[in-house]
C-alpha cells in the first residue's frame, strides 16, 4: 500500500502548520456524502462505542492519495449502507490532531477497521488492502461481528425455550453462511431480539414452522404469541421495520443524528441563509453540530497562527540559471516563468509552488528546486522562446542531465500544481525532449566530477521514487478506473 508517509516526529508539526496555510481546505466529504464525518468530539460515541463495525479513514484534505481514494471510498460507503459505518476523520483540523495521533496515524490516508471486542473494548485493525471499493467492502464485511445463532434440529427446543419472553427472529435458508445483512440486523437488535438462522436441511425445524420456500424470515414475538412470517422484500430497512413490532432496535449513532442533530442543522441553516461563508468555516460548523459537548465548550475559538510559505527564490542572471538548472549535470528543476511585474496569475502560480515546496520542507522530504524566472529579462528570455511557451505565466520542469522537459498545464491552483509535481516525483507522465540551445555548458574542474557523481546517485533515487522512506518500496499503482468500474458484489442479499 502506498501511503503518503510523513516522518512521525514532524507529522504533528507539519499538519499543524499546514492547516494554517491559505490553501487549507474544508474536509474532503460533503455533508450529503455517504461517508460519515467524524471528529474528536463524537468519535467515541459514533465509532468507539458502536455495536457496529466501522471503517475509518484518517486523512488530510491536501493529500493527493486521499483525494484519489474519495470516489472508491464513497462507493464503498454506499455499498455498506446499513451494514457497517464508513467514516472519515480530517486530521488537518486542529481539534482532531490528538485523536489522529492517539490512533497512531503516521501517513495519509490511513484506514482502520474498528469493531466491538470483549468487555466493550474496541478492536482496531489497519486496513492495508487495495484502495478500491471492492477491497474495502470485502474487508469490512469480513469484520462484522456475528451474533446470529445457527440453530439445528438438535438444539431447536433449547433455543425456543431459553429466554422465552424474548422475541426471536429466524431466517430459514438454503445457505450455510451468514450474510452481512442478517449479521447487521442481529447487531441492531442486540439484547432485544435474538436472531438465528436455520438451514433447509433441518427437517424438524422446517416442518415445525411449515417452511415451503427459501429464504423465509419468521418473527417469534415472545411468550406464547403466534409467529409472524415476513412477506416483504429482503431489504434491511423493511426488515428492521418488521422486527420493530417486537422491540425497538438499539439507537445507533447514525440514526441518532437524524433526530437531535438534524434539528441543529436546520437551526443553523436559518441562522445563516447565505452559504457564502468560507469553506473552512462550514467545516467547523459541521463538526460542532455533531457533538455532544456542553455549550461552554462550543464557544471556544482556537486562534491558529498563520504561517506563510516562504517565496521560492528568483533567478535574475543568465549565468546563475545555467549553473542551477540549464547544464548537462543538472537534475530536475522547476522554473516558473512570470513577467517581472507579476500580476494576479503570476502570484497564484508562485504561491502554489511556494506552498508545495513548504509542505515538503515541513515533512522533511527532498524535492527538486523551484525558481522564479522573468521571461522579459535577458536571463530567461531565450529559454522561454526556445521552448515555444505561449502564455504570460508558464511553469516547466527541466532535467538538463537527461535532456527532458515538461510543461505544466492547469489553473495554477495548489491542488493542480501539487498533482503535477507529484507526477514528476513519481516519474509518471510524458516528457519532451529538450530543444537544442536550452542547455548551456558550465566549466568544471575534473576533480569535481567525482563528487557530482556520488551526489547524483542519491538524488536520482529521491527524484524517481515515492516519498516512502522504506527502501525498495515500489509505488503501488492506484486503482485504475477499469478495476473500479467492476461491479462490487452486493452484500445486501441473505
Ligand atoms: C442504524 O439504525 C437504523 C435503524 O434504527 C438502521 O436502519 C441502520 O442501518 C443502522 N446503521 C447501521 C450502520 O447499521
Ligand atoms: C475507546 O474506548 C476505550 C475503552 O473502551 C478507551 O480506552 C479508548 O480511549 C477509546 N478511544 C477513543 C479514541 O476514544
Ligand atoms: C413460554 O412461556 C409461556 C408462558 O409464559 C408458555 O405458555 C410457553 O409454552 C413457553 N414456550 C416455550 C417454547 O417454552
Ligand atoms: C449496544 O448493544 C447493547 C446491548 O448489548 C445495547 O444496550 C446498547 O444500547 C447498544 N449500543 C448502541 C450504541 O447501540
Amino acid at each position: 500500500m502506498h501511503a503518503f508517509n510523513i516522518n512521525p516526529t514532524t507529522a504533528i508539526a507539519a499538519v499543524a502548520l499546514l492547516s494554517a496555510l491559505p490553501t487549507a481546505q474544508a474536509g474532503l466529504y460533503l455533508k450529503s456524502s455517504p461517508v460519515v464525518q467524524v471528529d474528536a468530539k463524537n468519535y467515541d460515541r459514533i465509532i468507539n462505542r458502536s455495536n457496529h463495525t466501522s471503517v475509518v479513514e484518517f486523512y488530510a484534505p491536501w493529500c493527493g492519495h486521499c483525494q484519489n481514494l474519495k470516489p472508491a471510498y464513497e462507493k464503498a460507503a454506499k455499498n455498506l449502507e446499513g451494514l457497517a459505518q464508513v467514516a472519515a476523520v480530517n486530521c488537518d483540523e486542529d481539534e482532531n490532531k490528538q485523536l489522529c495521533g492517539m490512533m497512531g496515524v503516521k501517513g495519509f490516508p490511513t484506514l482502520k477497521t474498528v469493531r466491538p471486542g470483549k468487555k466493550g473494548k474496541p478492536i482496531v485493525e489497519d486496513y492495508n488492502g487495495p484502495r478500491t471499493a471492492k477491497g474495502i467492502v470485502d474487508a469490512v464485511v469480513d469484520k462484522i461481528n456475528n451474533h446470529v445463532k445457527r440453530v439445528t434440529d438438535k438444539d431447536l427446543d433449547s433455543f425456543l425455550s431459553t429466554k422465552n419472553d424474548t422475541a426471536k427472529a429466524i431466517l430459514f435458508t438454503e445457505k450455510g453462511t451468514t450474510s452481512a445483512l442478517l449479521k447487521s440486523i442481529a447487531i441492531d437488535f442486540l439484547d432485544v431480539i435474538t436472531v438465528a438462522q436455520i438451514r433447509d436441511k433441518e427437517t424438524k425445524a422446517n416442518e415445525l414452522f411449515a417452511i415451503k420456500s427459501y429464504p423465509t424470515f419468521v418473527l417469534l414475538p415472545g411468550g406464547d404469541k403466534e409467529s409472524i412470517v415476513y412477506e416483504g422484500d429482503l431489504k434491511k430497512d423493511d426488515m428492521v421495520k418488521f422486527l420493530s413490532q417486537a422491540g425497538q432496535p438499539n439507537p445507533n449513532a447514525t440514526s441518532a443524528k437524524s433526530k437531535g442533530e438534524k434539528k441543529a442543522e436546520k437551526k443553523d441553516k436559518k441562522a445563516s441563509p447565505k452559504s457564502s461563508e468560507s469553506s473552512s468555516k462550514t467545516t467547523s460548523t459541521e463538526s460542532e453540530e455533531s457533538t455532544d459537548a456542553p455549550p461552554a465548550e462550543k464557544s471556544v475559538e482556537v486562534e491558529v497562527p498563520v504561517t506563510v510559505a516562504p517565496r521560492i527564490p528568483a533567478i535574475t542572471e543568465a549565468d546563475r540559471l545555467t549553473q542551477e538548472c540549464l547544464n548537462r549535470n543538472a537534475h530536475t528543476c522547476v522554473l516558473a516563468f512570470v513577467p517581472s511585474a507579476h500580476g494576479e496569475p503570476a502570484e497564484k502560480a508562485l504561491t502554489s509552488l511556494a506552498e508545495v515546496a513548504f509542505k515538503h520542507t515541513l515533512a522533511q522530504r527532498h524535492l527538486f528546486p523551484f525558481f522564479e524566472v522573468h521571461h522579459d529579462n535577458e536571463a530567461a528570455e531565450s529559454v522561454f522562446k526556445s521552448l515555444g511557451l505561449p502564455g504570460e505565466v508558464e511553469i516547466v520542469a527541466i532535467n538538463g542531465k537527461r535532456g527532458w522537459w515538461r510543461h505544466y498545464e492547469g489553473d495554477f491552483s495548489f491542488e493542480s500544481v501539487e498533482g503535477w509535481i507529484d507526477a514528476i516525483r513519481l516519474g509518471e507522465g510524458a516528457k519532451e525532449k529538450l530543444p537544442e540551445g536550452v542547455i548551456g555548458e558550465v566549466a568544471e574542474e575534473p576533480t569535481e566530477s567525482v563528487e557530482v557523481k556520488i551526489e547524483e546517485d542519491v538524488k536520482v533515487e529521491v527524484e524517481t521514487e515515492s516519498d516512502t522512506p522504506t527502501k525498495g518500496a515500489e509505488p503501488t499503482p492506484e486503482a485504475t478506473p477499469a478495476a473500479e468500474s467492476k461491479e462490487v458484489p452486493r452484500h445486501e442479499e441473505l
